[in-house]
């Protein structure tokens, strides 16, 4: 991605500069519970500060449906940033009109602001002439942050980015930087882990990467629809029952490769999901009766072991079970804690996904892993090899 500028190219001394950040971070209560996504976007800010930027900051948070909604408030979000950034942070209760333009006014070198939700306008997601040309109204300058949201042709995204001089920000810089490694050139071994709910959401990226993978290993819920393709039980887990043949014929694709494909061999179940207590694990690859698998099984566990150690290059998105009930998070944290010692070892680890970026965290290992997307649909869409409209407007 060369011939994106760098927020470092810029001279924004004194220059009004809008800069689209993803701050749809979780929140409960008003507070935000996982903060990456801020943190992540603290290079960039630190950097505009330093060098006497008036910073404007923009995102969406949630799905507001293009109207205002107290829920969906990015109030809390300019608290926690002025708590990490140890300086006032303004907040505007608008991210166009009289609000906006007063908010920008009043800033001074090195101030920031951030303006409330872009999707309380319903002309945002329909990437509006416009909205981008009023947002474009309020700055000099304009750079993109939001990895997590450069695959949204928006008008914070695509629309606001032609119309000023325009840079990438260290974030997306760096996000494009080690998922263009696993996408173009990754270090053999090359192993990928994919887990979560659905095959259906993953199916795109699996069969991309069954181009480039030795070793593909399969988790989840997903695993259960892989499971039943090769004729295994699965008792009442969640499978997709019009998806059997789609992973069928991808084990096939795999083996036609020689792609080594490691599917769970044993699973932790229970008769009802919220009922943590009646937990037991499967003695093989077979669920029966009324049985649901939660989490991948203790042999399957330790049939992962090898191949994350010796891989050179990992790239790991969706978790193993219901990581989010404790009892069910084994399979995942212990993926984290493997993926973590490969990276220690030299690997070039890359985790990308809310789930799996969680699950890293609780492990309190994060900061061994080579990288951590903060984009979970951007990054599979850019595996994928389709097009970031946030990217391209960039170019
Ligand atoms: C995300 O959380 O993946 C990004 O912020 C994009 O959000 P969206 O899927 O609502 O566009």
């Amino acid at each position: 991605m060369s011939q994106l500028k760098s927020v470092k190219e810029l001279d924004v001394k004194g220059k009004r500069v809008l800069v689209r950040v993803d701050y749809n971070v979780p929140m409960e209560k008003g507070v935000v519970t996982d903060d990456t996504r801020v943190r992540c976007s603290l290079p960039t800010l630190t950097h505009l500060i330093q060098n006497g930027a008036k910073i404007i900051l923009v995102s969406h948070l949630g799905r507001p449906k293009g109207a205002p909604n107290p829920k969906y408030s990015l109030a809390p979000v300019a608290q926690h940033l002025s708590q990490l950034l140890k300086k006032p942070v303004a907040f505007a209760p608008d991210c166009v009109g009289a609000l906006a333009e007063t908010a920008v006014k009043n800033l001074r070198e090195g101030d920031v602001v951030l303006l409330e939700n872009l999707r309380f306008h319903p002309e945002e997601e329909k990437n509006d002439p416009g909205f981008s040309k009023s947002l474009a109204g309020l700055a000099d300058l304009f750079v993109q942050d939001a990895f997590g949201a450069v695959h949204r042709a928006h008008a914070s995204t695509a629309g606001v980015a032609k119309l000023l001089p325009r840079a990438a920000g260290f974030l997306l810089l760096k996000e494009l930087e080690f998922l263009g490694r696993v996408k173009d050139n990754p270090t053999k071994p090359f192993l990928a882990i994919v887990g979560g709910a659905k095959v259906s959401d993953k199916i795109e990226v699996l069969e991309k990467l069954l181009a480039k993978v030795d070793t593909l290993v399969i988790g989840g819920a997903m695993a259960y629809t892989f499971l039943k393709s090769q004729g295994a039980s699965t008792g009442k887990s969640l499978v997709e029952a019009d998806k059997v043949d789609t992973a069928a014929a991808l084990l096939k694709a795999a083996a036609a490769k020689g792609v080594k494909v490691i599917l769970p061999k044993d699973h932790l179940v229970v008769t009802a999901i919220d009922d943590p207590a009646s937990a037991s694990e499967t003695k093989g690859t077979d669920i029966s009766g009324d049985w649901i698998g939660v989490d991948i099984g203790p042999q399957s566990i330790e049939n992962l072991v090898q191949p994350i150690l010796s891989a050179k290059t990992i790239f790991w998105n969706g978790p193993m079970g219901i990581f989010e009930v404790d009892r069910y998070a084994r399979g995942t944290r212990e993926v984290a804690k493997r993926a973590a010692e490969a990276a220690t070892k030299g690997a070039t680890v890359v985790v990308g996904g809310g789930d799996s970026v969680a699950a890293v965290q609780s492990t309190g290992l994060a900061d061994k892993i080579s990288h951590i997307s903060t984009g979970g649909g951007a990054s599979l869409e850019f595996l994928e090899g389709k097009e970031l409209p946030g990217v391209t407007a960039l170019q």
